[in-house]
């Protein structure tokens, strides 16, 4: 459990007999996960960096992008993507502009800007979360109530907000879904990021942010409904599109990297080189995604899900675990059948009509393709 009051956070052991170790925790942050690899971009690390960050600009893209350093010591992809968004969004956070991700679901905004957090401050955990209920002091600051009662209003008693203990020590923050914050509440970031300032009236005093600090905020695209951003506050961001992989290659690259590592830390049998049904996911997902067929001669509906890169890992990952629970460790169609099922059918009615047209008409004639459309057709009831 991660207690994350106090300028680090802690590790506390679930029963008080010794320590949690990041290897037993179920998902460590970037910065512990990627440990050795960072250790070594900042031994090898000769440009110049940035006041407190803990690596040059050159060396965060590289931890994202992936690389070989002179040592040999191999640098894993975070991010497959255009190099050039990553440096505009690295440049960006040694400018006095905070970083705003904007992209559709499942773009890897979230993991793009914890890694960023990571590399940048070796800390990503400075996070607030979005949401229609995140409050101000959220943003800003909150008090100890038993502290405040007892001896008023003090330093002592504040407690400072994940964006307030950036500020104060140099760091990169993060938050999470903006545009889903009230927009009176977003409204507290101008100052912060306009001013680099955080007043504290109560006290008569203030944070003044120190170098180093930054900010990286993502959004949804595809949130309708919810608070636009005010362009007062787009006025303080550099705005960094993430797209959705170009071609399928890349994105089949994508979910079979992920998917990898997802199961290494699962258990899950390995996933070997170029298995098909991940191909078949994602040539599902991107049919039904851009409303044509690959070979372009087919029209189709598409269903009122995302269909995202991050579900079609997530629906191969569910299919390894079936595969390695109750199938003979092999990925097949059988596996991943239920999941895409899900994923495409949101809305019971309208979707489960998209999904039928689509099976029958594209699916059944396709060459090669016959058990995926018998295991299809068999969880599609
Ligand atoms: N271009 C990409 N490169 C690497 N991983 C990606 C890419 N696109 C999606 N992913 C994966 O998708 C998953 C979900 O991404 P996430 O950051 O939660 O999406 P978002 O915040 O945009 O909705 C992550 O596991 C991420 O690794
Ligand atoms: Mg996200």
């Amino acid at each position: 459990m991660t207690v994350s009051v106090g300028p680090t956070p802690v590790h506390q052991p679930p029963n008080g007999s010794g320590t949690v170790t990041p290897a037993q925790v179920l998902r460590p942050h970037a910065e512990e996960a990627f440990a050795a690899e960072l250790a070594a971009l900042a031994a090898q690390d000769d440009r110049p960096r940035p006041t407190r960050w803990r690596l040059s600009p050159w060396a965060v893209a590289t931890y994202l992008l992936g690389g070989s350093l002179p040592d040999g010591t191999v640098i894993t992809p975070k991010y497959i993507g255009p190099r050039r968004i990553v440096e505009v969004a690295v440049t960006t956070l040694a400018t006095d502009r905070a970083l705003l991700l904007l992209g559709v679901p499942g773009t890897a905004k979230t993991w793009v800007s914890e890694h960023l957090a990571a590399a940048v401050s070796g800390d990503s955990t400075l996070l607030v979360q979005g949401t229609a209920g995140t409050p101000e002091e959220a943003v800003r600051y909150g008090w100890n109530y038993a502290r405040l009662l007892a001896h008023g209003p003090s330093r002592d008693a504040l407690v400072p907000s994940p964006v307030m203990r950036a500020m104060a020590d140099g760091m990169t923050a993060r938050v999470e879904e903006l545009t889903r914050i009230p927009a009176d509440v977003q409204d507290t970031l101008i100052t912060i990021l306009s001013e680099k300032t955080l007043p504290i009236p109560e006290l008569g005093q203030e944070v003044q942010a120190v170098h180093g600090f930054n900010l990286i905020a993502t959004a949804n695209d595809r949130d309708r409904g919810v608070n636009e951003l005010s362009s007062a506050l787009r006025r303080r961001f550099n705005t960094v599109v993430l797209p959705l992989p170009q071609t399928p290659e890349a994105e089949v690259d994508i979910v079979t990297r992920r998917v990898r590592q997802l199961g290494r830390s699962l258990d899950l049998p390995a996933v070997p080189d170029g298995v098909d049904e991940i191909r078949r996911v994602v040539t599902v997902f991107r049919e039904l995604r851009d409303g044509i067929t690959t070979d372009g001669r087919t029209k189709l509906k598409s269903p009122s899900g995302t269909l995202s890169t991050a579900e079609a890992i997530s629906v191969v990952t569910g299919g390894l675990a079936l595969a390695a629970h109750f199938g003979d460790g092999v990925l097949r169609a059988g596996d991943v059948a239920a999941g895409i099922l899900g994923a495409v059918v949101r809305d019971p009615a309208a979707d489960r009509v998209v999904w039928r047209e689509y099976l029958e008409t594209v699916v059944r004639e396709r060459d090669g393709w016959a058990d995926f459309y018998r295991a299809c057709r068999e969880v599609s009831g």
